[in-house]
């Protein structure tokens, strides 16, 4: 810890520095507890930043073992390691939701920022209330451009995208560039992503980088151009047009003869893939069937779905959530929490958005909440024992 100069004055500024000590917000990193959970919420390059801003940063023994971040790095960017990181916290900061067991450790009325999926959980909500937490739902922030740099849900699409390519590739029995060799020539595999939004396109890059052929197709129409700069071919333009997407401009539930429509066409272009991603989601529903259980039927022995909405339901209908089910030959892949499996590069991205939105809410070392800012009032879900938002 800093203390200035020694004498008068050094003394003086010692004895003003001590009780500001005492009262600087303590930021709690805990480790993570929930199944298949591999992420840190703060890495140490943000125990930097957030020390800087004049908070106390308290992480767990361990707590970013599993993403390969060393006690030692975060002792060196100026954290403490606790045995327990929420119970004299002000500000929790976690990458899954809090169980009832951490609400219950948590100091009455401290913060908490956290995946928080709370439109499904009331209970949740009356335990947060109960505690008079004031508790931060990361998913929720708005997809403004002032608050990319705090978006979770795009910086963890990003990981999930790229890694659902190389399960792909892992499972297919075919390699996916094209190779002309003294052996012969092999022929690229195709792909087919469907769902262009952040995860979506990175599948797209990812495929088309390890020299795929690629098609995708979303029913916003914006995504088109976006597929396409990519070098992937668009597919399905006909189908589309003002009603496929909201005012904001994400995609709506479709109307059931433009539904089966878009199944015809996944699976006239599935059986010419030799394997498909498949990412589309619309928030707070259950992700869409494109993907019929005829058209997997029709698809090629070998091929493989990587089924990214498989925690909401699945883009295809034989899809089960954290299983491998072989269909007729056809593997298909429906994978939870992808980010977790790559922890050190999903870790520093949450940390980074965390941290960002916690630095915009910090003034000279304390929580300034200014619920009139469209970010805060956005994801805050609840705070002084009422729920705010549950939409
Ligand atoms: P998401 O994860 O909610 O959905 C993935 C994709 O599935 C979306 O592109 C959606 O249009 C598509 N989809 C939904 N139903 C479909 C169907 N029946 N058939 C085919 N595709 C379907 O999306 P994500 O990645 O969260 O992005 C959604 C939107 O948010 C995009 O418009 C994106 O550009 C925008 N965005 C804005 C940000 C900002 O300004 N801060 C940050 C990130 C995304």
């Amino acid at each position: 810890m800093f203390y200035p100069v020694a004498g008068p004055i050094g003394r003086l500024a010692r004895s003003l520095w001590r009780p500001l000590q005492e009262y600087a917000m303590r930021v709690g990193v805990p480790r993570e507890t929930a199944d298949g959970e591999s992420r840190v919420a703060i890495v140490p390059e943000s125990v930097s930043k957030l020390a800087k801003a004049g908070l106390t940063i308290a992480v767990e023994r361990g707590a970013g073992v599993s993403a390969h971040f060393a006690d030692e790095a975060y002792a060196e960017a100026g954290a403490e390691l606790v045995a327990d990181a929420r119970g004299d916290a002000d500000i929790v900061c976690q990458v899954d939701p809090p169980t009832e067991a951490d609400v219950a450790a948590m100091k009455e009325g401290a913060a908490v920022f956290s995946y928080l999926p709370h439109w499904d959980r009331p209970e949740l909500l009356t335990a947060l209330n109960a505690r008079k937490l004031t508790a931060f739902s990361l998913e929720q922030i708005p997809r403004i451009t002032r608050a990319q740099s705090m978006d979770i849900l795009s910086s963890q699409a990003t990981i999930a995208g790229y890694k659902a390519v190389l399960l792909a590739a892992d499972r297919l029995p075919r390699i996916l560039p094209m190779l002309v060799t003294a052996a012969g020539t092999l022929a690229p595999a195709k792909a087919l992503v469907l769902g262009a939004g952040v995860a979506g396109l990175q599948a797209i890059g990812t495929a088309k980088r390890l020299g795929a052929v690629v098609e995708g197709f979303d029913v916003r129409l914006a995504a088109a151009e976006q597929i396409e700069s990519l070098g992937a071919t668009f597919i399905g333009r006909e189908l589309l047009d003002e009603a496929s997407e909201d005012r904001g401009g994400y995609a709506k539930e479709q109307a059931a003869d433009k539904e089966r429509k878009i199944q015809e066409l996944v699976a006239a272009h599935a059986k010419e893939s030799h394997f498909v991603v498949t990412t589309a989601a619309i928030p707070r529903r259950k992700a869409p069937i494109l993907i019929t259980e005829e058209a997997v039927k029709g698809m090629r022995p070998g091929s493989v779905i990587v089924d990214l909405a498989a925690e909401t339901g699945g883009n295809c209908a034989l899809t089960r959530a954290g299983e491998d089910v072989v269909v007729d030959g056809v593997t298909i892949l429906g994978p939870r929490k992808l980010p977790a499996t790559i922890p050190t590069h999903a870790s520093q991205m949450f940390s980074r958005n965390v941290a960002t939105l916690l630095l915009s809410m910090v003034e000279e070392g304390d929580l300034k909440l200014d619920f009139e800012d469209e970010v805060v009032a956005g994801c805050c879900v609840t705070h002084g024992g009422e729920t705010r938002s549950s939409s």
